[in-house]
């Protein structure tokens, strides 16, 4: 397959952590990869000058893959978060979801298999607020045809490739009737390309109940922007957290491969950290460069030290440090 080249973005919080658990065992599957590190959010901030210097962006575009450690937002004020401008910026228009049990991760449901669709791009974080007077804030939900349907299709393609068989489209155009009511054309336009591919559609809240209920009831969620950053972190919690659920960001040509959880600054550097989550976008990104058999690897070494159960880090009922499971993964990655 030869070499490929990969922009490394550690972040900050456990990211550096993670994201060196991750590398590690990539290279342990033999993939050549050239990495190329840059430092990114308050770092990059006094360091450069700026949270996202355009040295990333540049070396993103080039590369067209980055596996990206969590990166601090302050909270209120202060700097936007870089994750959802670096989406905006590389038109990484879909975030992609899967969460599956893993098993030996004790959770309240077996068998969950759901895939969150996010659309990644504008929506309630489009970053367009005003203040009206002193006492009056307003924040705009913006939403096109265009990235409807790009989204919508996205979702559908995904369900065709991977034979699922129902896709749902989350919204609340019962009371957001213009921008969600847009969001809903769109899927149904589209739902209409794909006649083997069930199409449904369901309200964010009920949508919640019924997974907290019963999650085996859903299979492919296509979700606005808001929506889908909060049925992410609920379908997580179905199946053992955050530290177990991979994420990518993917446009044309084009895709970042980070964890769902953030930077997690309550147990930074205690060496606790789950690096799961980040090693399991390791795999998605092996398998997005066409390594496969190495994808497989690493997720048969995560599923191997999930089902004996030694080496668990604390969030996922265990006492290992991190490097003490990372360990165990590259024992069987390797071997
Ligand atoms: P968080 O996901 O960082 O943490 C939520 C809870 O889950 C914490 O108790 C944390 O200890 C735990 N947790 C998360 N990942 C874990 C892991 N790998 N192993 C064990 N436990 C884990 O969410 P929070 O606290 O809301 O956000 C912290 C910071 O991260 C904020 O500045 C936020 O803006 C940023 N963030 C960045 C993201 C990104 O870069 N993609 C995504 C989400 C949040
Ligand atoms: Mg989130």
């Amino acid at each position: 397959m030869g070499q490929h080249t990969v922009v490394l973005l550690p972040g900050d919080g456990i990211g550096p952590e993670v994201v060196e658990a991750a590398r590690r065992v990539i290279a342990a599957t033999g993939v050549e990869i050239q990495w190329r590190t840059f430092e990114a959010g308050a770092k990059a901030l006094e360091m450069y000058g700026s949270p996202l210097p355009e040295a990333i962006l540049e070396g993103i575009r080039g590369s067209g893959v980055a596996l990206k450690g969590p990166v601090t937002t302050p909270i209120g004020s202060g700097f936007s978060s870089i994750t959802v401008a670096l989406r905006r910026k590389l038109g990484l228009y879909a975030n992609l979801r899967p969460i599956k049990n893993i098993p030996g991760v004790s959770s309240r449901y077996q068998d969950v298999d759901l895939v969150v669709v996010r659309e990644n791009t504008e929506g309630l974080y489009s970053g367009i607020e005003r203040q009206v007077d002193g006492d009056t804030v307003e924040a705009i939900k913006r939403v096109t045809r265009q990235a409807s349907l790009r989204i919508a299709r996205f979702a559908f393609d995904y369900a065709r490739s991977y034979s699922r068989k129902v896709v749902t489209a989350v919204h609340k155009a019962n009371i957001i009737k213009l921008s969600d009511g847009l969001f809903l054309e769109c899927a149904r336009k589209v739902a209409a390309d794909y006649p083997e591919i069930e199409y449904r559609e369901r309200i964010v809240d009920a949508l919640c109940m019924d997974l907290v209920l019963d999650p085996h009831r859903h299979d492919v969620l296509l979700c606005p922007n808001l929506y889908g950053d909060i049925v992410s972190d609920l379908a997580a919690g179905l199946v053992g957290g955050l530290g177990v659920v991979p994420a990518a960001n993917i446009g044309d040509g084009i895709a970042v491969f980070e964890a769902v959880h953030g930077s997690a600054p309550d147990i930074a550097g205690q060496d606790i950290a789950n690096p799961t989550a980040l090693i399991l976008a390791g795999a998605m990104m092996l398998s997005y460069l066409g390594e496969e058999e190495a994808a497989q690897r690493v997720e048969k070494g995560i599923r191997e030290v999930y089902s004996r159960g030694q080496y668990l880090t604390p969030d996922v009922g265990g006492t290992a440090s991190t490097w003490e499971m990372v360990d165990a993964v590259l024992s069987h990655v390797c071997s």
